[in-house]
């Protein structure tokens, strides 16, 4: 099993990108696969999870070609010229993918089953089974988790849905049942998600609108392919976000990020905490939002993180509980408890790391109570365990700029579904993270 091994440094700085966006990779594949004609896709994310839709499009009778470095072309079969697979489709450790290809499976003629990892398996599927099986889908799941099994020939019609969770992967599932729906089909959201799905149809010509608190989708004829530039992963950003306040140096830049609203609740966050961010030359990619960030140190002050920011920001806690140890007082987070069934529970695993480094914490039902130490070695060093998570593995990577000796990373293998060569990356901002 690959650790990393990271070795305490102080400064960071430079300019950096981070590879493609991971949730409009994997969605890009999907729309492009039911559309009619070729869909171009540029800053591609050639991640673990994104090749795991990649192999089920292609399953399903979908080419897909690699053309160059983060680009590749998707040989859309229409609406309704998916094929059925031979076999279980295994969405490794991808959540997003499993729930998504739930949804637009439920509306095919042909019968689909699907499988993940060890953590996949153990993930919870009702929250997008019951919905759909709502709008007349057939899906079973053993014991609420996978393998999820899909029959073929229903037919759906739209429904009206209250999300009880504030979930985008739940709500992309209905959307992309509901291209195949009788009627119309609205998702009411609980809290803003990320919204990545319905401007990525709008770009495929599908006609769907949003707007206080509700989405809705009326059902196309046909989707048309069309061109995609992928924004850099604000997600994988947030590490050299707060690297960069954590850290010492002149400051450090981070190129051609995605700042879809929907995904910047971190930005709020750590404004809160008085990290000095700014987030500059704003552009755009096609649907998509796009800005370099330039941060510089700062000393953080703990917060209680407000509650409407956790879905804006639901990706980014493993970081933020790093930045939270290195500053000055307690940071409370509540109204949480959707980091527990993440690819690991993220409170009790990052709690079981902080504490092993020597950061005093509470976990709670719904979050964390940490005590910050602003001083320069708040990490003792030595062992934790990320538990195959890769936003755990790459948040105890940064806490290499404030750590008393290096920090042994274990089982950091899946840092590869989000973020490829991060070692590299985080090398040319400074940070030393060997992988052994
Ligand atoms: C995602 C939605 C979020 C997020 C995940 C990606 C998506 O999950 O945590 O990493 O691409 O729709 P939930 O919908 O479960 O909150």
């Amino acid at each position: 099993m690959p650790n990393y091994l990271v070795h305490p440094v102080t400064t960071v700085g430079g300019s950096i990108r981070v590879p493609g966006d991971k949730s409009i990779s994997h969605r890009s594949l999907m729309l492009g696969g039911i559309a009619e004609g070729v869909t171009e896709v540029r800053g591609f994310l050639e991640s673990e999870d994104c090749l795991s839709t990649m192999k089920a499009m292609r399953a399903l009778g979908v080419r897909v070609e690699q053309t160059g470095p983060q680009e590749v072309r998707v040989h859309g079969v229409g609406l309704h010229g998916l094929k059925p697979a031979n076999h279980p489709l295994d969405m490794g450790n991808a959540g997003t993918a499993m729930r998504l290809m739930t949804g637009l499976l439920s509306g095919q003629s042909f019968d689909s089953e699907l499988i993940g990892d060890s953590s996949l398996m153990r993930r919870p599927m009702e929250r997008v089974a019951k919905p759909l099986r709502e709008m007349g889908a057939q899906i079973e799941t053993l014991d609420g988790k996978p393998p999820v099994r899909i029959k073929g020939g229903a037919q759906l019609a739209g429904i009206r849905y209250e999300l009880p969770v504030a979930s985008a992967q739940v709500k992309s599932a209905i959307l992309l049942a509901g291209l195949y729906a009788n009627g119309a089909t609205t998702v009411i959201e609980p809290a803003v998600t990320r919204d990545h799905t319905e401007r990525m149809l709008q770009s495929f010509g599908c006609s769907v609108s949003a707007g206080h608190g509700e989405v809705r989708l009326t059902p196309p004829t046909r989707l048309e392919a069309c061109s995609l530039e992928v924004p850099g992963d604000f997600s994988s950003a947030a590490f050299f976000m707060i690297a960069g306040s954590i850290g010492q140096g002149s400051g450090l830049t981070i190129s051609g990020v995605g700042v879809n609203p929907t995904r910047t609740g971190l930005l709020d966050i750590l404004a809160l905490m008085g990290a000095d961010l700014r987030v500059v030359n704003h552009r755009s990619a096609g649907a998509e939002p796009v800005a370099d960030i330039e941060v510089r140190p700062a000393q953080l002050k703990g917060i209680h993180v407000p509650e409407h920011l956790v879905p804006l920001a639901i990706d980014e806690f493993p970081a933020l509980f790093i930045a939270a140890a290195c500053a000055e007082g307690e940071t409370l987070v509540t109204g949480a408890e959707e980091l527990r069934v993440k690819e690991s529970d993220r409170i009790a695993v990052m709690a079981a790391g902080l504490t092993a480094m020597g950061v005093q914490c509470e976990v709670l039902k719904d979050g964390i109570r940490i005590q910050g130490r602003p001083q320069s070695a708040v990490f003792s060093g030595g062992e934790v365990d990320s538990h195959g998570d890769h936003r755990i593995a790459m948040s105890f990577a940064i806490a290499s700029l404030r750590a008393a000796a290096p920090i042994r990373i274990a089982d950091v293998a899946n840092v590869a579904t989000s973020f490829p060569n991060f070692p590299g990356v985080a090398a040319a901002a400074g940070l030393k993270v060997e992988l052994q």
